[in-house]
């Protein structure tokens, strides 16, 4: 076995920021939306606004961070080895067998991780951002009474936010459920706190000039 450098320290921080803003976005965005009170209205609409642009202001950073180090190739999809992760994640993982795919630091995602990250950032992430950008200029343009965006109908953004939130929880429960799924329940989630996993020599060759840093 070897310690092998896998998530930088910003991937780490993005990653942990986005989780507990998305669940903080989720906990006072469902008490907007009147599922419970634990703030009272109008504190969990000041807190979603200001949770909102923090997200928005750490999504800019982790674009940036992507196109710069050139990492958004790990989500670039492929279909090899996709129906046996698949069918490893339905039985095999069930009864002992190895994971079909290795992980490396040039390679972290697995087919199936690397289709769901793509949607996660390309679909579910834009559709909740931009739906709640466009629900927040509502507001604005109503409280100022001043139209800069006419004829967009209210219900339908809350309709598509309220989704994008509710496929954004899904996504958090398959997600944690799947990071326990490593080589024991704890190893992915211990890499996305240090940044180190152990992988198994053979796991690794093709990464042979990125040894442990
Ligand atoms: C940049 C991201 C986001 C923006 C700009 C945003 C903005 C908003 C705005 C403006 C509202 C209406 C309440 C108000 O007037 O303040 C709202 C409601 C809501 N938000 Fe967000 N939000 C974002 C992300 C999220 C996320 C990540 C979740 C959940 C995971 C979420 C869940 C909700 C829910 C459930 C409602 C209530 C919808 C309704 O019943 O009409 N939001 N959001």
């Amino acid at each position: 076995m070897r310690k092998v450098y896998i998530y930088k320290g910003f991937e780490r921080l993005w990653h942990w920021t986005q989780a507990s803003l998305i669940m903080f976005l989720a906990v006072t965005g469902f008490e907007v939306h009147g599922s419970y009170s634990i703030f009272g209205f109008e504190k969990a609409t000041e807190y979603h606004r200001v949770a909102s642009w923090m997200l928005i202001g750490l999504l800019i950073f982790a674009i940036f961070w992507h196109l710069t180090t050139g990492e958004w190739r790990q989500y670039i999809p492929t279909t090899k080895q996709l129906k046996e992760q698949i069918q490893f994640y339905i039985s095999g993982i069930f009864k002992g067998e190895h994971h079909p795919t290795q992980k490396s630091e040039l390679s972290k995602l697995n087919p199936l991780q690397r289709l769901v990250y793509l949607g996660f950032k390309i679909i579910l992430i834009p559709l909740t951002t931009t739906s709640g950008i466009l629900y927040m200029l509502y507001k604005t343009i109503d409280e100022n009474n001043l139209i800069v965006i006419e004829d967009y109908p209210l219900a339908s953004i809350a309709f598509w936010h309220t989704m994008g939130a509710i496929l954004l929880m899904i996504f958090l429960v398959v997600h944690v459920y799947m990071t326990t799924t490593g080589k024991t329940p704890t190893s992915n989630i211990n890499a996305m706190i240090t940044g180190y996993e152990e992988l198994e020599e053979n796991e690794n060759e093709n990464i042979q000039n990125h040894e442990t840093k």
